[in-house]
């Protein structure tokens, strides 16, 4: 085989953002909109990726120089995973690589980790080395770590798993859970939001309250834990409950924005069962829990107060070969 394709989904934070990076649990999702890598071997050593979505057509970069050097933006998470796999099992070969993306960069859907994961299992498969699903997630959370310095895995281990997972960070959980029935709304706010910052700014704010912070965390973390129980049983009631529970606390950490509030206090005016930011906050998507049979009404509630409505399904299968 010279040749290969992959696949992987984009995510979404469902519950217990902020606390994940911290050790306590969270759930998540995995969306249909897909991230597809095709990678070749070629004679020359060197890595030759083309990313037309990110504008990328032909970077060239020596393998012996990957990691070195001034690294653009747009090609990091390719370049690094790369790196990361070709030094871990000492691959001998040129690369040619290409990229095509479903999902868009701009709601915080986790383009990057599943860019990085289907890099990671595209060079796996390639080489023969039979990676299992853990040893892909560990390298592809190296090299997101590598680049982004935090962050809690759930999106690598949401673009390797696929469906929902309960998850812990840095993978020391990775529980898949069903989703047959859980039906969301997505609502973007319209705003571009940077993970690494809010994280930074929910640390600076609560410099002189960290006790504060810890409880917040624990409650999340308790939160996550109850929801668990709930999603399991498909108790979309009281699981929506949870999540408003959890929108509270994020509130309090500072990191749901004017616009974001509106459009979740319109889905819980319109009945849906729960609503809340999803993912770092500060911009990006709000979630809304709903029966179907108020499917229309919270969408409609939404788009009135300025939100998109993104449409997506969750539950979508994990990094496959295509
Ligand atoms: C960002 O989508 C969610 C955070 O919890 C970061 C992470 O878990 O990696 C803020």
């Amino acid at each position: 085989m010279n040749k290969i394709t992959v696949s992987a989904p984009g995510k979404l934070m469902l519950m217990g953002e902020h606390a994940a990076v911290f050790g306590h649990p969270c759930l998540v999702a995995a969306v249909d909109q897909r991230m597809r890598v095709s990678v070749e071997f070629i004679k020359e050593q060197i890595l030759k990726l083309h990313a037309p979505d990110l504008k990328v057509r032909s970077y060239i970069k020596s393998i012996k120089e990957l990691g070195n050097g001034d690294i653009p933006r747009e090609v990091k998470f390719v370049e690094m995973a790369v790196k990361n796999i070709v030094n871990r099992y000492s691959l001998k070969s040129g690369l040619k690589i290409i990229t095509k993306s479903e999902i868009s960069s701009q709601f915080g859907f986790g383009s990057s980790s599943a860019v990085t994961v289907c890099v990671v299992k595209a060079i796996s498969e390639l080489f023969n080395l039979r990676l299992s699903n853990k040893e892909i997630f560990d390298i592809s959370y190296r090299t997101v770590l590598d680049i982004q310095g935090k962050g809690s895995g759930f999106d690598v281990a949401t673009a390797v798993y696929g469906g929902a997972l309960y998850f812990k960070n840095g993978g020391k959980v990775i529980e898949p859970l069903s989703t047959s029935s859980l039906s969301l709304i997505v609502g973007y706010s319209g705003i571009k939001a940077d993970t690494v910052a809010l994280i930074d700014k929910v640390k600076k704010s609560f410099e002189s309250k960290q006790d504060r912070l810890d409880d917040i965390y624990n409650e999340v973390g308790s939160l996550v834990d109850q929801a668990k129980g709930a999603f399991v049983k498909m108790d979309w009631e009281s699981f929506g409950s949870f999540m408003n529970k959890n929108q509270e606390l994020l509130k309090e950490l500072g990191v749901s924005t004017d616009k974001l509030n509106d459009m979740i206090n319109a889905a819980i005016k319109s009945r849906a069962y729960g609503a809340k930011i999803s993912g770092a906050g500060g911009g990006d998507c709000m979630i809304a829990l709903v029966d179907e049979v108020n499917r229309k009404k919270v969408c409609d509630a939404i788009k009135n107060v300025g939100g998109e409505i993104i449409k997506v399904k969750t539950g979508a299968e994990g990094v496959r070969i295509e």
